[in-house]
């Protein structure tokens, strides 16, 4: 299936979910008012992959990108880590709760996919 169609309506705030697509895992994640703050509390140009929280994002409750470690590919694991988003347990690659690589050998934040919504509470991804 080229396009995947996810009801966010059934995702609460605070709350993770893992949809397959293409093959691969994509992380959607409701986020909080203090998790928007946080993420974007960040220096950006202190990151090894400069990006700002409001370029990866369309809304900024809604956070989506492929559950796949940009060092060799792993699933992170969500909730974990030292920066609020995603450990990798593979080789200790944390993530931040914008997706971006903080810590350990990731060279690169966790990619965000194309998507749109739909409508209000249906994301479109692909
Ligand atoms: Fe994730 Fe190596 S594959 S840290």
């Amino acid at each position: 299936l080229a396009k995947v169609e996810v009801d966010l309506s059934s995702i609460p705030e605070g709350k993770n979910v893992i949809i397959k697509w293409r093959g691969k895992p994509v992380f959607i994640r409701h986020r909080t008012q203090s998790e928007i703050d946080e993420a974007n509390a960040v220096d950006v140009k202190s990151l090894r992959d400069p990006q700002a929280d409001s370029d990866r994002v369309k809304k900024p409750e809604w956070l989506v990108m492929l559950g796949v470690c940009t060092h060799l590919g792993c699933v992170p694991i969500g909730e974990a880590g030292d920066y609020g988003g995603w450990f990798c347990p593979c080789h200790g690659s944390h993530y931040d709760i914008s997706g971006r690589a903080r810590r350990g050998p990731a060279p690169l934040n966790l990619e965000v996919p194309s998507y749109e919504f739909a409508e209000e509470t249906k994301l479109v991804i692909g």
